[in-house]
């Protein structure tokens, strides 16, 4: 059953078929964005987890994590962490490699962003196969903070992305706002 917030959510994402390539449909967010209340209640929804997993500092995925994870963090009053992808951020850095269907990815954070108090919670668009978030959760605990939770706007469940996530995750949950 979905809630008010939910359908509002639901009823702004636009469904793109063949894209990135065909037979993929893709979760188009930005008339999400696009709208100033839909955007608000994302962002409320998001920093509301934040205050009740205890987390200390947001991690935003890029790009799209980003987008959200910045507002979010803001809302709950809390530092915001970028991890990028390899070879964006000019400091110090810890990286993680992790598998795509074919070939490989690598995701950055500047180190001393994260320190051993922290409880982070990961915020992104979308939960696909997990790969992404995966490797986020491996670099803030070899950062040796703690994980707070990852929430994110949509779990595409088919793929399965919540089955790979659960040994980095721990007793920390995974929040979906939307299940696809
Ligand atoms: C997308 C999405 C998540 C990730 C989810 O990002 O925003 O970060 O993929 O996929 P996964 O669960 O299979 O890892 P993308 O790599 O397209 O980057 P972008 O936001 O910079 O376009």
């Amino acid at each position: 059953e979905l809630t008010d917030v939910s359908t509002l959510l639901l009823s702004r994402i636009r469904d793109v078929a063949d894209y990135p390539e065909p037979g993929v449909m893709f979760k188009d967010i930005t008339p999400l964005l696009a709208d100033p209340v839909a955007f608000e209640a994302l962002t409320g929804a998001l920093a509301e987890i934040a205050v009740r997993t205890g987390a200390t500092k947001i991690v935003g995925l890029e790009a799209r994590g980003f987008i959200l994870g910045a507002p979010v963090a803001v809302r709950a009053g809390l530092g915001f962490i970028p991890v990028r992808k390899a070879g964006k951020l000019p400091g110090a850095t810890l990286s993680q490699t992790y598998d795509l269907e074919y070939g490989s990815a690598e995701i950055e954070v500047h180190a001393e962003d994260l320190d051993a108090g922290d409880r982070i919670l990961v915020v992104d668009d979308v939960l696909a196969t997990g790969g992404t978030a995966e490797a986020s959760l491996q670099l803030v605990r070899r950062a040796g903070a703690e994980v707070s939770g990852v929430a994110v706007l949509m779990e595409l469940g088919f793929l399965g992305g919540r089955s790979r996530l659960e040994p980095a995750l721990g007793n920390a949950p995974l929040e979906a706002l939307l299940q696809i």
